[in-house]
């Protein structure tokens, strides 16, 4: 991984577009976990599979592209801020990758398949791995409720302090 003194401006396309996909993910995860029904709890999950299947490639897409671009040296002020970035940017990554292939391993490894939107199905059986179907559920679930938020709310308040502090100075690195 290269270091390079300011994000690309795929860079900040990629940040965008990976924003609204998250968020309208999370979204649904949580209207699945609040779903009044089990009809509604289908439909909503069927929603969340479906959008799933792009946000899988764009997250793929988005973090072979930061791999191959590295990220930034100079991105922030002072060394809490470099570190506290380090972490979380990484963490933030790490975790999608983790969400978008436990999703679909959830499904495999029960047979069924990652129907997008009754456009086409993708299926690939590996209910001989059944034996990791409930801890694959247990990740997905729980990082998605509560790890992947938490890492959103640390992120969120850092760039307020990012933008809040390139507003008194020249900012070397916003998105
Ligand atoms: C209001 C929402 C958001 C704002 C204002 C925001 C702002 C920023 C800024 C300013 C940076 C660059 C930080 C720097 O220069 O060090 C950044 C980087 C980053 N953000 Fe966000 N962000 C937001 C939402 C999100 C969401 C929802 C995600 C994840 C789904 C995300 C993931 C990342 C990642 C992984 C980086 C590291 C660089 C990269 O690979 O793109 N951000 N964000
Ligand atoms: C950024 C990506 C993703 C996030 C943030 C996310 C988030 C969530 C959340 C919060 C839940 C909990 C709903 C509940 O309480 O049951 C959930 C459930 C689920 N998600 Fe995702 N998800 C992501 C990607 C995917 C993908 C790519 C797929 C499959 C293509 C998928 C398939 C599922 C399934 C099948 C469940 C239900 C699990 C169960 O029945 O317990 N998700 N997701």
């Amino acid at each position: 991984m290269s270091e390079r003194a300011r994000y690309s401006g795929i860079s900040a396309i990629n940040h965008w577009v990976t924003a609204l996909l998250v968020v309208v993910m999370l979204a649904l995860g949580y209207a699945v976990a609040a779903a009044p029904s089990d009809a509604v709890e289908d439909y909503v999950l069927g929603i969340h599979i479906s959008l799933g299947f792009f946000v899988f490639l764009f997250v793929v897409w988005r973090v072979l592209f930061r791999w191959y671009e590295g990220f930034p040296s100079n991105i922030g002020p002072t060394a809490v801020e470099r570190w506290s970035a380090y972490i979380v940017h990484r963490a933030i990554l790490v975790l999608l990758v983790i969400q978008v292939i436990t999703g679909p391993l959830y499904l495999w490894t029960e047979n069924e398949c990652v129907d997008v939107f009754g456009w086409f199905k993708i299926c690939i059986p590996l209910e001989s791995l059944s034996v990791i179907h409930e801890p694959t559920e247990w990740v997905h679930v729980n990082f998605g409720l509560y790890v992947v938020p938490i890492l959103l709310v640390l992120h969120f308040f850092g760039a307020i302090r990012h933008y809040a502090i390139s507003g008194k100075r020249e900012a070397p690195s916003d998105m």
